[in-house]
């Protein structure tokens, strides 16, 4: 079944408002029901940031990943803000996603599906839903989409107007990333272009040197043989967010004209969080009823006896390329928990893409007061998982990273060996820590070397 031609439709009981019958975790208090129902119906007319032809060819790329034919590469920020919408921030991010695609398809020998956390990573789940300080409270920070980060009153205020301006923000965002490649930016002739001033000092700088003379060696010799090979001058990105505010979410869901069916057209590739992933929740509800690809992230605390039935929600007929499971289970626990899961969706013979999200198991908190990941943990994880796929006889077909292309101080450890103390220098994350550029970089590389021989 190709996924382009599939005649999916949506189930005769869903619409675009269903999962307004269900219990829905994570949603802010609107105070103003008309406003909000105003706001959603602006956006309703507003147009949709991805087209439907778009969100089925990267379907196809999906099925082809779950073959094995294709490697996933998603990443991008924890939560995405108005304020970082800006030209060396995106520019520098879709950089490291390139630089690091170059890294896995020259080492893996496999096309790379690149997809950006971006263009829409707007809102966030939280563990609860006020904040108090010096007794004070106030909701909590849902992400931009939502509310301002600044504890005030005002700011912390669910704001419907948000999601006009998120929507608006990720239009610009889109917009800039489909110019820069349109326009070259990842043209592999070209890899001069990709370097980024701080590279010199990477330990990593002349593997990586070496890898790009090698693919220009390589392109120069087939266009002796062959002329001109004009498609390696762009590549195809796709976006991806958590569809957690469903509000924001439902406005965007649309019908088009030659594709039946409803399309989430706020973003190619939405996911729900694990903390929403709820098989009788709103989240699957809306999910359930859209054409897109989806995703589910999948943690330690799930078991074969509810992952099954929320297989089974999400993709009834078994369609190729439709779900996507990204497994974040923590280096201390993915040997415990990812194996029975594994086990049960092999046995039953379902078609999933299995994704590894190394970052949201391994948060931690310093005693200096940050919140930081470990490069060692977040590396230990991920080479657990190849190892558990290839024991269980499943394959890793893709990785999920939470990364910047800034020379950010979040995450400890990697080549350079960051400390606690390196924390405070250049800390900007609003909620998550991410890989900085050079730490992204060295996992790709240690990627290709997990995959390629079997060791790190
Ligand atoms: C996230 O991806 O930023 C996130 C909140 O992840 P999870 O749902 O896996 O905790
Ligand atoms: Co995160």
């Amino acid at each position: 079944m190709n996924p382009a031609v599939s005649d999916f439709r949506a189930p005769a009981d869903w619409a675009p408002d269903s999962w307004q019958r269900r219990v829905a975790l994570q949603q802010p208090h609107y105070d103003d029901a008309d406003e909000l129902a105003a706001a959603g119906a602006h956006l309703a007319q507003l147009p949709p940031l991805v087209t439907s032809w778009e969100v089925l060819a990267l379907k196809q790329a999906l099925a082809e990943a779950q073959q094995g034919g294709r490697f996933l590469l998603q990443g991008g920020d924890c939560a995405e803000s108005f304020a970082d919408c800006t030209s060396p921030v995106i520019s520098n991010r879709l950089k490291v996603l390139l630089q690091m695609s170059l890294v896995l398809v020259h080492g893996l020998k496999k096309p790379v599906l690149r997809v950006g956390r971006f263009a829409g990573q707007y809102a966030k789940p939280r563990s609860a839903d006020h904040e108090t300080r010096d007794g004070v409270c106030l909701p909590s920070f849902r992400g931009d989409l939502v509310n301002g980060p600044e504890f005030t009153a005002a700011a912390r205020r669910p704001d419907p107007q948000r999601m006009i301006r998120a929507h608006a923000h990720s239009a610009l965002t889109m917009n800039f990333v489909r110019a820069l490649i349109d326009g070259g930016f990842a043209d592999l002739h070209h890899p001069e272009y990709w370097d980024l001033a701080w590279v010199e000092h990477s330990p990593l700088a002349a593997e990586y040197r070496q890898m790009v003379a090698a693919i220009g060696d390589s392109l120069r010799f087939m266009e002796t043989l062959a002329g001109p090979i004009a498609g390696f001058s762009k590549v195809d990105f796709f976006t991806s967010h958590e569809a957690l505010l469903l509000h924001y979410e439902q406005a965007l869901t649309r019908q088009v004209p030659r594709h039946p069916g409803w399309f989430n057209l706020s973003t190619h590739f939405p996911w729900i969080g694990m903390r929403t992933a709820a098989l009788d929740g709103a989240h699957v509800e809306y999910f359930r009823g859209i054409r897109n690809p989806v995703a589910v992230k999948v943690g330690p605390s799930v078991t074969p006896d509810q992952l099954l039935p929320l297989i089974d929600a999400l993709n009834p007929d078994d369609e190729p390329g439709r779900l996507t499971l990204i497994h974040r289970m923590g280096h201390a626990q993915i040997a415990q928990a990812l194996p029975p899961l594994l086990e049960a969706v092999r046995r039953e013979g379902r078609r999933v893409l299995w994704v590894a999200d190394p970052m949201h198991g391994n948060t931690e908190s310093t005693s200096n007061g940050y919140k930081t990941r470990r490069f060692k943990n977040i590396r230990g994880e991920l080479e657990q998982a190849f190892d558990i796929h290839a024991a269980a006889g499943t394959r890793l077909g893709g990785v999920h990273l939470e990364l910047t292309g800034e020379d950010v101080t979040e995450c400890v450890g990697g080549a350079r060996g960051l400390t606690e103390a390196d924390l405070a220098r250049a800390y900007k994350s609003m909620v998550d820590p991410r890989l900085n550029y050079e730490q992204s970089l060295e996992l790709a590389m240690l990627i290709v070397r997990k995959s390629v021989n079997g060791h790190g």
